[in-house]
């Protein structure tokens, strides 16, 4: 499957490319705007400027280099590139991984707990003052209070607007404080008694690990899905003089976290901050059908809108299928026959979810003759001659294909609450606009009529053609 290919860089790109003074800096822009590429075409200006550095002063220590990921499928995706960009030189320790292997590498031997695992200890706590139907969102309220608050701070959490998590469900002071004094500390034992961490408690531990890693230059791709203490923990870790580049696009957001850069110690000074404009990526229909999706959810600095004005390339209109899953796929896969070969362009088939949903897709491919593979979140990226993956929609963020199908976007796989502003909606349109955001060429969505997600009313339908089978 392809990877990320090497360009020439843009005027905008060049800019933050030339730039190698010391210190952190922010990198925003749209989905496909180019922000990995060009954070890995700074990366061997920094590690040149870095090596001759050394040997100017006549440093033993090697050039330590960390470029975190959000999976292991981007971390593969990028990692031929991120390589191919710096000198080989026994001076230069680099070192491509996703948080979670890196951090678990600091912290040594520790068991942590699955999310099942995690729900089943919640599960009971929650039970007394939340419905069945709220669990998941206040598990998900639990990872944000130990994701975005130190040990020693949580209280904060009484107080602190609760961006990044919708308005609905409410969260008043009495249910933030029997999270804070009950859940929690009932959580902690649970764990303990069981030998486990989880994954907020890995971030604070590779906050405190000793030795300090001192990195000289260090790149975070898609920052917006990790959580003040796993930025804590990155930042802990740095050279007096570093140079610390965070890629950020707020709008892509899709797990519960949020945090501000003050709250993790950056000054987001203007001057530390670049925007790129452009859209590579997409055509401009894409771009367009993607917009509605996000366009009104609440803006925050570091999150950027899908412009169809920044995009170069025109091509044809987004496809809505409505029918029967199985004659959803076939329509897009014909219509696909249409445009590519299925040997040299990439397609992804997305879903939100994981697991039996694939069965039909499967056995649809097979029956077709087209080699497929699998992509998981742990997964490495395949580097086999298939062109066609299919995956979550979780497992995609970063990624990018010429073809992208979502077929089966029932409401049963993508749930949320009845209210305007529910943290569940706003997290499915940013995760649905971000799965379009993938494709170069072309986007297809599927629905059963009658079993539609809400998600399809949101678009707008001068941007799509709709197909009844
Ligand atoms: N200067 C350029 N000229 C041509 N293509 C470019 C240029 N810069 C980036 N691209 C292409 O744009 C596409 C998107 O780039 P990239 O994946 O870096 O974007 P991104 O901003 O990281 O997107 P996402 O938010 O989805 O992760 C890639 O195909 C990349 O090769
Ligand atoms: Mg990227």
């Amino acid at each position: 499957m392809r990877i990320l290919p090497d360009v020439r860089p843009t005027d905008e790109q060049l800019k933050i490319i030339g730039d190698v003074k010391p210190g952190l800096r922010i990198i925003r822009g749209a989905a496909g705007s180019g922000k990995t590429t060009t954070a890995l075409q700074c990366l061997s200006q920094l590690v040149v400027a870095r090596l001759k550095r050394r040997q100017r002063l006549g440093h033993q220590a090697p050039v330590r280099v960390l470029v975190l990921t959000f999976n292991r499928t981007l971390e593969g995706y990028i990692a031929e590139l991120a390589e191919r960009s710096t000198p080989s030189s026994d001076a230069l320790d680099l070192n491509i991984s996703t948080f979670a292997r890196w951090a678990r590498t600091i912290v040594g031997d520790v068991n942590i707990a699955g999310r099942d695992q995690e729900s089943a200890m919640l599960r009971p706590l929650l039970q007394p003052f939340v419905t069945s139907q709220q669990h998941d969102f206040f598990a998900d309220e639990v990872a944000y209070i130990l994701g975005r608050f130190t040990p020693q701070n949580r209280s904060e959490y009484l107080t602190v607007v609760r961006q990044g998590r919708g308005i609905a469900p409410r969260v008043d002071r009495p249910v933030r404080e029997k999270l804070l004094q009950d859940v929690l500390p009932a959580y902690e034992e649970a764990k303990a008694k069981r030998g486990l961490i989880d994954w907020s408690d890995l971030a604070v531990l590779a906050a405190d690990a000793q030795p300090d890693l001192r990195y000289d230059v260090v790149i975070v791709d898609e920052t917006q899905d990790f959580s003040a203490n796993q930025v804590r923990a990155i930042t802990r870790h740095l050279q007096d003089s570093h140079n610390a580049t965070f890629i950020i696009d707020a709008i892509q957001r899709i797990y519960p976290q949020y945090f501000t850069w003050r709250e993790v110690g950056i000054t987001a000074r203007p001057e530390i901050i670049h925007t790129l404009k452009e859209n590579y990526r997409n055509t401009k229909a894409i771009a367009a059908f993607a917009l509605p999706l996000v366009d009104g959810l609440p803006m925050e600095d570091d999150g950027t809108l899908p412009d169809f004005t920044a995009c170069s390339r025109s091509g044809i209109k987004p496809l809505i299928v409505a029918g029967k899953y199985s004659q959803q796929l076939q329509t897009m896969l014909d219509r696909l026959a249409n445009i590519t070969d299925f040997r040299t362009e990439s397609i992804a088939l997305l879903q939100p979810r994981g697991g039996g949903w694939f069965k039909e897709a499967r056995n649809t491919l097979r029956a077709r003759g087209i080699p497929y593979c699998e992509l998981a979140r742990e997964n490495e990226w395949p580097s086999g001659p298939e062109v066609v993956a299919l995956c979550t929609i979780h497992s995609a963020k970063g990624l990018e294909f010429d073809h992208v199908l979502l077929p089966g976007l029932s409401q049963q796989v993508t749930p949320h609450g009845p209210q305007d502003g529910d943290a569940d909606l706003e997290r499915l349109r940013r995760m649905l606009a971000m799965a379009i955001g993938r494709a170069r060429k072309s986007v297809m969505i599927g629905y059963k009529p009658g079993e539609e997600s809400s998600l399809v009313r949101l678009l707008d339908p001068s941007t799509y053609e709709l197909v009844e089978v």
